[in-house]
Protein backbone atom coordinates (compact mmCIF):
# COMPACT_ATOMS: atom_id res chain seq x y z
CA UNK A 1 0.00 0.00 0.00
CA UNK A 2 2.89 2.26 -0.57
CA UNK A 3 4.64 2.43 2.62
CA UNK A 4 8.13 1.95 3.73
CA UNK A 5 8.88 -1.09 5.78
CA UNK A 6 11.38 -2.10 8.08
CA UNK A 7 10.83 -5.83 9.36
CA UNK A 8 12.89 -6.17 12.55
CA UNK A 9 14.61 -9.14 14.22
CA UNK A 10 17.11 -10.22 16.54
CA UNK A 11 19.27 -11.11 13.46
CA UNK A 12 19.80 -8.39 10.70
CA UNK A 13 20.85 -11.41 8.39
CA UNK A 14 16.96 -13.67 9.13
CA UNK A 15 15.09 -10.30 8.53
CA UNK A 16 17.44 -9.50 4.82
CA UNK A 17 16.66 -12.85 4.06
CA UNK A 18 12.90 -12.45 4.54
CA UNK A 19 13.08 -9.14 2.60
CA UNK A 20 14.46 -10.81 -0.15
CA UNK A 21 12.33 -13.64 -0.19
CA UNK A 22 9.36 -11.55 -0.15
CA UNK A 23 10.43 -9.07 -2.76
CA UNK A 24 11.17 -12.24 -5.19
CA UNK A 25 7.54 -13.74 -4.30
CA UNK A 26 5.63 -10.29 -5.26
CA UNK A 27 7.69 -8.47 -7.93
CA UNK A 28 5.00 -6.99 -9.15
CA UNK A 29 4.36 -5.24 -6.01
CA UNK A 30 7.26 -3.26 -5.95
CA UNK A 31 7.90 -3.66 -2.11
CA UNK A 32 10.17 -1.21 -0.03
CA UNK A 33 11.16 -3.14 1.99
CA UNK A 34 14.28 -3.55 4.23
CA UNK A 35 15.77 -5.81 7.06
CA UNK A 36 17.32 -5.04 9.94
CA UNK A 37 17.72 -6.08 13.47
CA UNK A 38 15.10 -4.92 16.50
CA UNK A 39 16.76 -1.28 17.04
CA UNK A 40 16.77 -0.63 13.28
CA UNK A 41 13.12 -1.67 12.98
CA UNK A 42 12.27 0.51 16.07
CA UNK A 43 13.71 3.39 14.55
CA UNK A 44 10.54 3.48 12.27
CA UNK A 45 8.15 6.41 12.81
CA UNK A 46 5.41 3.98 13.91
CA UNK A 47 6.66 0.44 14.91
CA UNK A 48 4.43 -3.26 15.18
CA UNK A 49 5.75 -5.51 18.23
CA UNK A 50 5.12 -8.89 16.11
CA UNK A 51 6.52 -11.70 18.68
CA UNK A 52 5.27 -14.44 20.27
CA UNK A 53 3.19 -13.18 23.48
CA UNK A 54 5.92 -13.85 26.00
CA UNK A 55 8.55 -12.01 23.94
CA UNK A 56 6.46 -8.27 23.67
CA UNK A 57 7.22 -6.78 26.74
CA UNK A 58 10.83 -7.63 27.02
CA UNK A 59 11.32 -6.87 22.86
CA UNK A 60 9.75 -3.69 23.40
CA UNK A 61 12.13 -3.12 26.18
CA UNK A 62 14.90 -4.11 24.63
CA UNK A 63 14.91 -0.93 21.93
CA UNK A 64 12.90 1.21 24.36
CA UNK A 65 15.23 4.27 23.53
CA UNK A 66 13.77 4.23 20.23
CA UNK A 67 10.25 4.00 21.09
CA UNK A 68 9.77 7.30 23.28
CA UNK A 69 6.72 9.50 21.79
CA UNK A 70 6.34 6.59 18.98
CA UNK A 71 3.19 4.92 18.20
CA UNK A 72 3.87 1.42 19.21
CA UNK A 73 1.28 -1.28 18.10
CA UNK A 74 0.71 -4.48 20.12
CA UNK A 75 -1.03 -7.85 18.36
CA UNK A 76 -0.23 -10.38 20.13
CA UNK A 77 -2.28 -12.98 21.94
CA UNK A 78 -1.54 -14.79 24.50
CA UNK A 79 -2.80 -18.41 23.86
CA UNK A 80 -1.79 -21.94 25.74
CA UNK A 81 -2.45 -25.17 23.76
CA UNK A 82 -4.26 -27.24 26.58
CA UNK A 83 -5.33 -30.63 25.06
CA UNK A 84 -6.97 -29.98 21.69
CA UNK A 85 -7.79 -26.00 22.52
CA UNK A 86 -5.95 -23.15 22.60
CA UNK A 87 -6.87 -21.13 25.52
CA UNK A 88 -6.34 -17.61 26.49
CA UNK A 89 -4.11 -16.62 29.60
CA UNK A 90 -4.15 -13.72 31.35
CA UNK A 91 -0.86 -11.55 31.00
CA UNK A 92 0.69 -9.45 33.40
CA UNK A 93 -0.74 -6.16 33.61
CA UNK A 94 -3.96 -7.69 31.99
CA UNK A 95 -3.10 -8.24 28.50
CA UNK A 96 0.17 -7.82 26.49
CA UNK A 97 -0.59 -4.46 25.37
CA UNK A 98 -0.40 -3.28 28.77
CA UNK A 99 2.35 -5.31 29.82
CA UNK A 100 4.26 -3.78 26.19
CA UNK A 101 2.93 -0.40 27.72
CA UNK A 102 4.23 -0.90 31.39
CA UNK A 103 7.60 -1.83 29.81
CA UNK A 104 7.96 1.27 27.77
CA UNK A 105 6.10 3.83 29.36
CA UNK A 106 7.66 6.81 26.95
CA UNK A 107 5.81 4.96 23.69
CA UNK A 108 1.88 5.37 22.99
CA UNK A 109 0.94 1.89 22.66
CA UNK A 110 -2.27 0.93 20.67
CA UNK A 111 -3.23 -2.79 19.95
CA UNK A 112 -4.81 -4.13 17.01
CA UNK A 113 -4.75 -6.84 14.27
CA UNK A 114 -5.47 -9.81 16.84
CA UNK A 115 -7.98 -11.32 14.84
CA UNK A 116 -6.26 -10.97 11.35
CA UNK A 117 -5.23 -14.53 10.36
CA UNK A 118 -2.08 -14.72 9.20
CA UNK A 119 -2.11 -16.51 5.68
CA UNK A 120 -4.36 -14.30 4.59
CA UNK A 121 -2.92 -10.96 5.88
CA UNK A 122 0.32 -12.35 4.01
CA UNK A 123 -1.34 -12.96 0.47
CA UNK A 124 -0.72 -9.11 -0.69
CA UNK A 125 -2.66 -9.40 -3.78
CA UNK A 126 -6.09 -9.82 -2.42
CA UNK A 127 -8.18 -8.14 0.11
CA UNK A 128 -8.36 -9.64 3.63
CA UNK A 129 -12.23 -9.64 5.00
CA UNK A 130 -11.82 -8.53 8.93
CA UNK A 131 -12.78 -6.01 11.05
CA UNK A 132 -9.86 -4.97 13.30
CA UNK A 133 -10.70 -3.53 17.15
CA UNK A 134 -8.20 -0.87 17.62
CA UNK A 135 -7.53 0.41 21.92
CA UNK A 136 -5.35 2.87 22.86
CA UNK A 137 -5.00 5.15 26.41
CA UNK A 138 -3.49 7.61 23.43
CA UNK A 139 -5.93 8.96 21.15
CA UNK A 140 -2.86 10.47 18.27
CA UNK A 141 -2.10 6.07 18.83
CA UNK A 142 -5.47 5.25 18.07
CA UNK A 143 -6.14 7.28 14.91
CA UNK A 144 -2.55 5.99 13.30
CA UNK A 145 -3.30 2.63 13.79
CA UNK A 146 -6.65 2.76 12.98
CA UNK A 147 -5.09 4.86 9.44
CA UNK A 148 -2.44 2.06 9.41
CA UNK A 149 -5.62 -0.36 9.79
CA UNK A 150 -7.56 1.04 6.94
CA UNK A 151 -4.80 1.37 4.38
CA UNK A 152 -4.81 -2.66 3.95
CA UNK A 153 -7.78 -3.53 1.79
CA UNK A 154 -10.58 -5.32 2.84
CA UNK A 155 -9.72 -4.42 6.76
CA UNK A 156 -12.29 -2.05 8.60
CA UNK A 157 -10.65 -0.37 11.82
CA UNK A 158 -13.15 0.07 14.46
CA UNK A 159 -12.58 2.35 17.79
CA UNK A 160 -12.37 -0.12 20.71
CA UNK A 161 -11.99 2.80 23.39
CA UNK A 162 -8.95 2.43 25.77
CA UNK A 163 -6.75 -0.40 26.43
CA UNK A 164 -8.27 -1.71 29.06
CA UNK A 165 -9.92 -3.30 25.77
CA UNK A 166 -7.00 -5.25 24.96
CA UNK A 167 -7.18 -8.27 27.39
CA UNK A 168 -10.85 -8.49 26.00
CA UNK A 169 -9.53 -8.12 22.60
CA UNK A 170 -6.89 -10.82 23.08
CA UNK A 171 -8.69 -13.04 24.23
CA UNK A 172 -11.49 -13.16 22.51
CA UNK A 173 -8.62 -14.78 19.34
CA UNK A 174 -8.89 -18.12 21.85
CA UNK A 175 -12.65 -18.08 21.06
CA UNK A 176 -12.12 -17.15 17.59
CA UNK A 177 -9.51 -20.09 16.63
CA UNK A 178 -11.79 -22.42 18.53
CA UNK A 179 -14.67 -22.16 16.91
CA UNK A 180 -12.84 -22.12 13.32
CA UNK A 181 -11.42 -25.45 14.69
CA UNK A 182 -14.76 -26.91 15.52
CA UNK A 183 -16.39 -25.23 11.95
CA UNK A 184 -13.06 -26.33 10.44
CA UNK A 185 -13.22 -23.04 8.65
CA UNK A 186 -10.93 -19.94 9.19
CA UNK A 187 -13.96 -17.17 10.08
CA UNK A 188 -13.11 -13.71 11.01
CA UNK A 189 -14.22 -10.96 13.04
CA UNK A 190 -16.84 -8.90 11.32
CA UNK A 191 -19.28 -6.41 13.47
CA UNK A 192 -22.90 -6.29 11.92
CA UNK A 193 -24.72 -2.66 12.73
CA UNK A 194 -22.19 -0.01 12.00
CA UNK A 195 -23.16 1.84 9.19
CA UNK A 196 -21.14 1.79 6.22
CA UNK A 197 -19.79 5.29 5.94
CA UNK A 198 -18.96 5.27 9.61
CA UNK A 199 -16.90 1.95 9.11
CA UNK A 200 -15.19 4.01 6.44
CA UNK A 201 -13.95 6.69 8.49
CA UNK A 202 -11.25 6.35 10.78
CA UNK A 203 -11.05 7.47 14.45
N1 LIG B 1 -0.34 -15.94 13.24
C1 LIG B 1 -1.49 -15.29 13.25
O1 LIG B 1 -2.46 -15.62 12.52
C2 LIG B 1 -1.68 -14.09 14.16
C3 LIG B 1 -2.80 -13.28 14.03
C4 LIG B 1 -2.94 -12.16 14.85
C5 LIG B 1 -1.99 -11.90 15.82
N2 LIG B 1 -0.91 -12.73 15.96
C6 LIG B 1 0.08 -12.43 16.98
O2 LIG B 1 1.19 -11.87 16.30
C7 LIG B 1 2.40 -12.24 16.93
C8 LIG B 1 3.33 -12.85 15.90
O3 LIG B 1 2.77 -14.02 15.37
P1 LIG B 1 3.63 -15.00 14.46
O4 LIG B 1 2.77 -16.14 14.12
O5 LIG B 1 4.29 -14.22 13.37
O6 LIG B 1 4.76 -15.44 15.52
P2 LIG B 1 6.15 -16.17 15.32
O7 LIG B 1 6.34 -16.53 13.87
O8 LIG B 1 6.24 -17.28 16.31
O9 LIG B 1 7.21 -15.07 15.77
C9 LIG B 1 7.44 -13.91 15.02
C10 LIG B 1 8.92 -13.54 15.16
O10 LIG B 1 9.21 -13.18 16.50
C11 LIG B 1 10.61 -13.39 16.74
N3 LIG B 1 10.76 -14.11 18.02
C12 LIG B 1 10.44 -15.40 18.28
N4 LIG B 1 10.72 -15.71 19.56
C13 LIG B 1 11.26 -14.58 20.11
C14 LIG B 1 11.76 -14.28 21.40
N5 LIG B 1 11.76 -15.19 22.39
N6 LIG B 1 12.23 -13.02 21.62
C15 LIG B 1 12.23 -12.09 20.63
N7 LIG B 1 11.76 -12.33 19.37
C16 LIG B 1 11.27 -13.57 19.14
C17 LIG B 1 11.13 -14.26 15.59
O11 LIG B 1 11.94 -13.43 14.77
P3 LIG B 1 13.55 -13.50 14.85
O12 LIG B 1 13.90 -14.90 15.27
O13 LIG B 1 13.93 -13.20 13.45
O14 LIG B 1 13.95 -12.47 15.86
C18 LIG B 1 9.88 -14.66 14.84
O15 LIG B 1 10.06 -14.77 13.46
C19 LIG B 1 2.04 -13.24 18.05
O16 LIG B 1 2.10 -12.59 19.28
C20 LIG B 1 0.62 -13.66 17.72
O17 LIG B 1 -0.13 -13.89 18.90
C21 LIG B 1 -0.73 -13.80 15.13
Amino acid sequence: VGQQVVIGSRSAERAAEVCAELTSRWPEASLSLRGADNAGAAACDLVVVATPWDAAASTAASVAEHLVGKVVVSMANALAKVGDELQALVPARGSVAQAVQAAVPGARIAAAFHHVPARELGQIDAPVDCDVLVCSDDDQARRATMELVGMIPGLVALDAGTLSAAAAIEAFTAVLLGVNRRYKTRATLRLVGIEESRRAVAG
